[in-house]
């Protein structure tokens, strides 16, 4: 059987893959949450809520088992995608549909689309045009997700930075496009690359769409989850493809067989897999419409991308990472703008290294020596509930807002599954999140400009939303030279 998923916003009029998937839904939610071909089940084997007793309880192995800030992110999603669509092909077969169904793709990164950064249409309506339920509405949802506002930050979809990278995979500070490379498998907790597709756009699309989507334990309960995955599992394939003989999967046994994951099969039998069985999403019996490159078109670049100037500096991968600064206490953001002062805490080694950099910058060459790269760490995210996403900025001027300084604007974090990271179960140690901010072209620019504190730098946090969220506790900010 092949299937084809295609682009849900150029789904032809008349199509009816949407039909059958909102026809199947429907008859997925009616079976018991024991089932584990129903709705609730499948949601569950992301995140555990709703289900609390019997087979499908807390100690149920296959339940909560979503892969996050690890290099299994990609692959282990890509096996659930897989199983699920089979069980809702199955079902659209059973209800008289079509024996090919596939899940469509939401691509909120296509800048040719005025309508992407909204959440597709068919989901927004909680009854269809004939007065029957349309089950691909869920009312838990963030503000004017359902109104059809576009809810998504047109720079938190963007991919200049995260498709061109050649590795799949790197060990701290430098991981790739499917993130770090982890021990073993991983929940929730652990550090994220910024630079991954799972932080960009994957955790952001998350916070973004609001609601179930914004926590692990209900995103899959929304049926728009299934969309936002599908998309980033083609753009795997977008980066695979970009250049096939440099941007290669991991070779490794220990991600390609050496840790395994449990599944039921559309039958409901348990199954196992690993990574190397899903390389080959053919041989998976499906494939996307459209893999090409989107940075190759015309007009792709963000206006953030466009706004900031490139800096030429040679980055050299043999300098090992040096802590040069760091916070001392703890810090508390409630969803105000917080600023963080960060003492450096080796200044000579921090100076002579930025007066180097400062040099290479300046210098008229064409090939200045290797300068490291600045990373700006921010350790041990907590909190107990979801919680806002947050822009990052670095030495905003005294008396300017951070929005008068998008040039200063080191990043997003979203801490899509912060309160699973929290809390220490047997799967990790409750110790947060970790977020690694790449800042060398703010540095260079900054120490390009007189009265720069030499002995400290300012980290600004500014909530990306106007809307609620749990408070976070910052463990810890780090500047290291990488
Ligand atoms: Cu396991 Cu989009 O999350």
């Amino acid at each position: 059987m092949a299937r084809v998923r295609h682009n849900v916003a150029k789904l032809p009029a008349g199509d009816q893959t949407l039909y059958w998937y909102n026809r199947a839904i429907g008859q997925l939610q009616q079976r018991p949450s024991t089932d584990p071909t129903s709705w609730e089940y499948q949601a569950a084997v992301h995140g555990k809520a709703g289900i609390n007793e019997g087979p499908g309880s807390q100690q149920d192995p296959f339940l909560g088992q979503c892969q996050h800030s690890t290099w299994f992110f990609l692959p282990w999603h890509r096996m659930y995608l897989y199983y699920f669509e089979q069980i809702v092909a199955a079902e659209v077969a059973k209800l008289g549909g079509p024996a090919d169904w596939a899940l469509p793709y939401w691509n909120y990164c296509d800048t040719s689309d005025p309508d992407a950064l909204k959440l597709p249409e068919a989901f927004r309506n909680p009854t269809l045009p004939d007065g029957s339920t349309n089950y691909l509405y869920v009312e838990d949802r963030g503000p004017n997700t359902n109104e059809g506002a576009p809810i998504i930050q047109s720079d938190a979809v963007a991919l200049d930075k995260v498709l061109p990278q050649p590795g799949f995979s790197g060990t701290w500070p430098k991981g790739g496009f499917g993130g770090f490379q982890t021990d073993g498998a991983n929940h929730d907790g652990g550090t994220f690359y910024q630079d991954s597709v799972e932080s960009q756009p994957h955790n952001h699309v998350h916070v973004d769409v609001g609601g179930w989507m914004g926590d692990p334990d209900t995103a899959a309960l929304d049926p728009i989850f299934w969309l936002h995955h599908s998309n980033i599992d083609r753009l795997w394939e977008v980066w695979r493809n970009i250049d096939p003989t440099t941007h290669l999967n991991p070779s490794d046994q220990s991600w390609l067989n050496n840790v395994t994951f449990q599944f039921h099969d559309v039958e409901g039998q348990a199954v196992t897999m690993s990574s190397s069985q899903v390389l080959d999403t053919t041989k998976l019996g499906y494939s996307y419409d459209d893999v090409s490159n989107p940075l190759a078109q015309p007009g792709a670049d963000t206006a953030l991308g466009a706004a900031l100037p490139k800096a030429e500096v040679r980055m050299s991968d043999a300098i090992p990472p040096e802590l040069v600064g760091a916070t001392e206490t703890s810090f508390e953001v409630h969803g105000e703008p917080v600023d963080i002062n960060v003492p450096l805490t080796s200044p000579s080694s921090a100076r002579a290294n930025l007066t180097a950099l400062g040099a290479a910058n300046s210098a008229d060459t064409e090939t200045p020596p290797p300068q490291p790269r600045v990373l700006l760490q921010l350790e041990n995210l907590t909190a107990s509930a979801p919680a806002r996403s947050y822009y990052v900025y670095v030495n905003v001027p005294p008396g300017a807002t951070p929005e008068q300084h998008p040039e200063l604007r080191a990043g997003r974090i979203s801490l899509f599954g912060i309160a699973q990271a929290s809390r220490a179960t047997s799967q990790h140690a409750g110790s947060g999140q970790t977020h690694t901010l790449d800042i060398t072209d703010i540095y260079h620019r900054l120490f390009q400009q007189a009265g720069q504190d030499p002995d400290r730098i300012r980290v600004t946090l500014v909530p990306v939303h106007d809307r609620a969220g749990a408070p976070i506790t910052v463990g810890g900010v780090k500047l290291f030279f990488a």
